[in-house]
């Protein structure tokens, strides 16, 4: 007993002085630890008598809770300690000059993608995401394009080399129309979404990059006719460009997902090497821009995807974002939006407090 009551004074003695976790760890060990002076006594319980063990149960727990109160306390001196050293030593000085001009800066492809956010949001749109890593299923099948459907040809589709778990084949998605599938099959009808997203097709010169962004836009209720679908373009477009002076053509074409298919030409004119968006494409120095395409859902597509025909039917489209980012802000090469050069960025990037609002006109630049 007095043995124990030395050894807890030394352990005492040794946890006051300890001026480091690692010190108090030592001294935990040496007496707490597995095979630590405490717990050696606590195995002589096992030889003793019953009258002895009763006696010396007690004394030796009282004095593993007083060695490991004091480690507890311990600790958090320490620890409280080695935090107000940090705090005094992390200062930041705020008498050091701001930078010149702030550091960094939204891509113009981010910032259009906000834009769309905020402009659909208003029209009652979610924004819906899908995977880039795709499976041919809902990249081609789902979408009316089945293996032998030529318009997969059409798409320059980088394959992965192995399966996907179903034994289809997975991909990059060459564009975003397989979300049509993803949230019609997660929500069902009615929906009306918008996609936005990078999308990819082995393709590489001035006017194409082998990454580029799409925005998916899918309106499934019960009514919905092309109507519906040129009005909401049209809407987009004069909130996008800020100017009421548009004039959308829509022409027959085909896709395989909608049917009937339009493509959408916007009408603009030069000035200097600018293209700028705005009058009829037919007039006397205006042409016409291909922006996307568009339709309404074919039925095959909505039978893919769990809903039913008979019942639910509406429009889908399908718009180039680098294209009509490039017309808005002026840029005239695609490939110098994904160099990543600095020069590039300052210049036509957005301040990242600069968030596109309806009410200050959705594209105020700082
Ligand atoms: N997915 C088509 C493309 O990438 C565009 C599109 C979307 C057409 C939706 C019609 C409807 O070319």
């Amino acid at each position: 007993m007095t043995d124990l009551t030395s050894q807890k004074q030394t352990a005492l003695d040794a946890i006051a002085k300890a001026d480091t976790l690692d010190a108090l760890e030592a001294v935990r060990l040496d007496a707490l630890g597995k095979k630590g002076w405490v717990s050696l006594a606590l195995k002589t319980l096992g030889g003793m008598s019953p009258e002895e063990r009763s006696e010396a149960a007690p004394a030796i727990q009282a004095v593993r809770a007083e060695i490991a109160d004091a480690l507890d306390a311990k600790k958090g001196e320490l620890e409280s300690a080695a935090l107000e050293a940090q705090l005094a030593a992390e200062t930041i000085d705020l008498t050091l000059p701001a930078p010149e001009s702030a550091k960094g800066s939204v891509h113009p492809v981010s910032q259009v993608m906000d834009e769309l956010a905020e402009i659909f949001a208003d029209l009652g749109f979610a924004v819906a995401t899908g995977p880039e890593i795709e499976d041919d299923w809902h990249n081609f099948t789902a979408l009316n394009m089945d293996e032998s459907h030529p318009a997969r040809a059409m798409h320059d589709t980088f394959y992965f080399p192995d399966a996907a778990p179903d034994g289809g084949q997975m991909l990059l998605r060459t564009h975003t129309s397989p979300v049509q599938i993803r949230s019609l099959k997660d929500q069902g009808a009615p929906i009306r979404i918008i996609a936005p997203g990078r999308v990819y097709r082995s393709d590489s010169d001035a006017t194409h990059t082998p990454m580029f962004h799409q925005v998916e836009g899918l309106v499934i209720d019960k009514d919905i006719h092309l109507g519906h679908l040129k009005w909401t373009l049209e809407t987009f477009f004069k909130a996008f460009f800020e100017r009421e002076d548009i004039t959308l053509r829509l022409r027959p074409s085909y896709f395989p997902f909608t049917e009937p298919s339009v493509e959408v030409d916007v009408g603009y004119s030069n000035e200097g090497d600018r293209r700028v968006v705005g009058g009829n494409g037919d007039d006397e120095g205006h042409d016409w821009m291909e922006l996307g395409g568009s339709g309404m859902v074919n039925r095959r597509v909505l039978e893919f995807a769990g809903v039913d025909p008979d019942e639910y039917q509406g429009f889908a489209f399908g718009l180039g974002i680098d294209r009509i980012a490039m017309l808005k802000y002026g840029m005239n090469d695609l490939r110098a939006f994904f160099d990543g050069d600095p020069r590039w960025l300052s210049h036509y990037g957005f301040a990242a407090v600069d968030q596109p609002a309806l009410s200050a006109g959705v594209g105020a630049r700082a």
